[in-house]
């Protein structure tokens, strides 16, 4: 009997893989971010860095349309000086409704979106993805590697194999992490070496990706910390309680029981 559930146990199973599979089993590679864990935090030279790959090699097609210049000089971000984000912004261009015409972006605009660009805005996008998903559709990974909306983003960028085709006039790259194996993006300009960094950081294409992908999760995100935070002091906060409320309860409780022996 037992050996039959089990048998019809492990047959469930298989064919709950085999049907994911089926459906197009995508690869995300779990990436160690500095923010994982209740603990974690964001690394602020990586957001730099992010913002820098960012900038360089996927703001020509992709949007951030819900930033502020000025959230690039908050606390718990990228935290740069005030004349750096200033000067940043500068190189964008906002529409200003109240002169009717394109002008320099100040602190207080929010990042133009792309003309005539058909890419998503990437704002949100690494809460709008999860990476994780199994095992067999369960997504117990999710409560075990966290949802992997930043490692999804970084599986996207290193998950190219080079392998491209045409359908209807329009091209296709093969990817390993894209759902459905073939993706509209071209790959980014990341390869290793491309990009340089004034830390002197790793610029392989992997660090590359990881890097940006934070800075994704911490635009999708900027107030984790402080969430995590909240989160962390309730928690001790409600320990004390119980233990205080278990002792009194004895305490009042006490002379009622003696008295019942
Ligand atoms: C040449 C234009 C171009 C550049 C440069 C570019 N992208 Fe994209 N990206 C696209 C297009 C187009 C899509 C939509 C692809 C699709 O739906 O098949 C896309 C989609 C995406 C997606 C969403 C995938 C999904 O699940 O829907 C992510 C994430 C992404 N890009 C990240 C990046 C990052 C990070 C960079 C910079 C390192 C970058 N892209 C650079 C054109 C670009």
């Amino acid at each position: 009997m037992i050996k039959q559930t089990l048998l019809s146990l492990g047959l469930a199973l298989g064919l709950a893989t085999g049907a994911n599979a089926a459906g197009g089993e995508s690869h995300i590679e779990d990436f160690d971010f500095s923010f994982e864990g209740p603990f974690g935090k964001f690394d602020q030279f990586q957001l730099q860095r992010g913002l820098q790959v960012f900038t360089e090699a996927c703001s020509a097609c992709h949007g951030l349309q819900y930033l502020y210049f000025r959230n690039l000089h908050d606390e718990g971000g990228p935290g740069l000086p005030e004349d750096q984000v200033k000067a940043y912004a500068k190189d964008f261009f906002v529409y200003d409704a109240e002169i009717d015409e394109d002008r320099e972006a100040k602190l207080s605009d929010r990042f133009p979106p792309v003309v005539d660009s058909t890419a998503p805005d990437l704002t949100l996008m690494a809460k709008a993805r999860a990476g994780f998903h199994g095992p067999a559709g369960l997504g117990i990974n999710q409560i075990v590697k966290g949802m992997g909306g930043p490692e999804y983003i970084a599986s996207i960028l290193t998950g190219y194999t080079g392998e491209e085709k045409e359908e209807a006039g329009q091209v296709f790259y093969e990817n390993t992490a894209f759902p459905g194996g073939w993706i509209a993006m071209p790959p980014p300009p990341i390869y290793d070496g491309e990009l340089e960094f004034a830390d002197g950081h790793a610029n392989d294409a992997h660090h590359v990706s990881e890097d940006v992908a934070a800075f994704l999760m911490w635009t999708a995100e900027p107030k984790m910390m402080a969430r995590k935070q909240a989160g962390l002091t309730a928690v001790i906060f409600l320990s004390v309680l119980a233990a205080l409320l278990y002792l009194t309860n004895k305490k009042l409780w006490a002379p009622i029981k003696r008295k019942s022996q």
